[in-house]
């Protein structure tokens, strides 16, 4: 991407963060000034909308997803479409579903989704799938291969054993700290595909993944993780340059393992804190990169944010704009292979985010 197109991507964003803040990415892929080629997608994840009875639903939740919503439609340069990073609904009610689908049907674009936990332990993704088609598939857009995974299934004899209710099962999983609940995994037969569809991809083709939990594993304790995800990693290890964009964690987080980059989104719902086991762990740990400080529990959009997400030459730059945070942008450097935080630190006069973690 070029640095005017860069300035201006940043100008638009700033403009619309002087409007509001909302979790909402915005990917632009290039391959060099003025190529006809290059292009952005917008990402919006983790709306949770939930039912409160009949025709209610909680409002800050509906607003989160209805603002990401507006600033969509807004964009300038035009996304070429969207994805939806799942969670739509809270429990996986069809009430749930169908209202966060009303909200998102005011998008002007294509919108491509990614099942979540919540959208999915209620009927095992009946309702979600007859709505929104298939969990898993793929699609070429001007010289990048997009992959959906549905990264949030697990042991079968779990989710086929005896529940009084689908409902049971859900709650199961729709919480954290629970001995109870299942690590989520991607599953043979979705590797088995994906290996497949890797096959007709040449070696050289920017890789875009869309899954919901992290393809890595992060903190077992709040299911931060997927069982399998050195398989599926090594699946894409191949490839010289891969992206994982995923939702489910609610803050922000970048890694880089092998040529695989990793970045997480901000939810529109709230944002989970960094749990204090992260810093007890020796490995796996990305590289945090903005405080959750939760400064201010009243304010609707504490410790949420949105994020650009520049992908020049398959590579990802992520800027992150944060209410009520100073803005920081982490972006790949090549002199050491992985994402950089690329805020002075020092200049700022402020001590680094990651010197708490
Ligand atoms: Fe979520
Ligand atoms: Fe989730």
């Amino acid at each position: 991407m070029s640095r005017t197109s860069r300035r201006e991507l940043l100008r638009h964003g700033g403009a619309l963060l002087a409007a509001s803040s909302l979790p909402l990415s915005v990917v632009e892929v290039a391959y060099g000034q003025g190529s006809e080629q290059n292009f952005t997608f917008a990402y919006i994840s983790d709306s949770h909308i939930t039912q409160v009875k009949g025709n209610e639903f909680v409002r800050n939740w509906d607003r989160g997803l209805i603002r990401a919503v507006a600033e969509t439609n807004l964009l300038d340069p035009k996304p070429d479409f969207i994805f939806y990073g799942g969670d739509i609904a809270q429990l996986g009610k069809p009430a749930e579903i169908d209202h966060g689908l009303e909200i998102l049907a005011g998008l002007s674009g294509d919108v491509h989704y990614v099942m979540g936990e919540h959208d999915y332990y209620v009927d095992l993704g009946d309702y979600w799938r007859k709505q929104l088609g298939p969990d898993h598939y793929s699609f070429d857009h001007k010289g990048v291969h997009f992959v959906v995974l549905n990264s949030i299934l697990t042991h079968e004899a779990w989710m086929h054993q005896k529940w009084e209710t689908g409902m049971q099962r859900m709650k199961q999983m729709a919480r954290l700290d629970n001995p109870s609940g299942q690590p989520f995994m991607v599953g043979e037969a979705q590797r088995n595909w994906l290996r497949k569809d890797l096959r007709k991809v040449k070696k050289e083709t920017p890789i875009v993944v869309l899954s919901h939990s992290p393809l890595q594993k992060i903190y077992k304790g709040w299911n931060f993780w997927t069982d399998d995800a050195e398989q599926v990693q090594a699946l894409l290890q191949p490839f010289g340059k891969v992206t994982v964009l995923y939702g489910h964690v609610h803050q922000i987080q970048t890694n880089q393992i092998g040529n695989i980059s990793f970045h997480a989104a901000m939810a529109t719902a709230w944002p989970w804190p960094y749990p204090a086991t992260y810093r007890q762990q020796n490995s796996y740990l990305p590289k945090l990169t903005v405080e959750m400080n939760r400064a201010d529990p009243f304010f609707e959009r504490d410790a949420t944010g949105w994020q650009f997400i520049d992908m020049h030459s398959g590579r990802t730059d992520v800027s992150y704009l944060l209410p009520d945070n100073a803005n920081r942008v982490v972006a790949f450097d090549e002199s050491v292979g992985h994402p950089v935080d690329q805020t002075d630190y020092a200049e700022a006069g402020r001590k680094s985010p990651l010197q708490h973690y």
